[in-house]
């Protein structure tokens, strides 16, 4: 069953450059992307006309939501 936030993600953009969809970088944090770089290597967002001016910030967002989230796991014994 697709949730609400996987249904979200799929509409909106998560490389406007190179017409990738928010919930390519999601699955690709999923599957153990760590670094905007890794994920640039297995989806190809960035390089655009806009320098990953406007796709660097949202996956520094959902990277440091993971970390934030992995981090309060291990603190509460998860
Ligand atoms: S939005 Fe990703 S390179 Fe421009």
């Amino acid at each position: 069953m697709t949730t609400e936030k996987e249904i979200i993600a799929r509409l909106k953009p998560g490389c406007i450059c190179k017409g990738i969809k928010l919930h390519e970088i999601m699955h690709a944090i999923e599957q153990g992307a760590s670094s905007f770089a890794e994920i640039s290597q297995i989806i190809g967002i960035g390089g655009g006309s806009c320098k990953s001016r406007r796709c660097k910030p949202k996956v520094t967002e959902l990277l440091t939501g993971k970390t934030e989230a992995s981090d309060n796991d291990r603190k509460s014994g998860v």
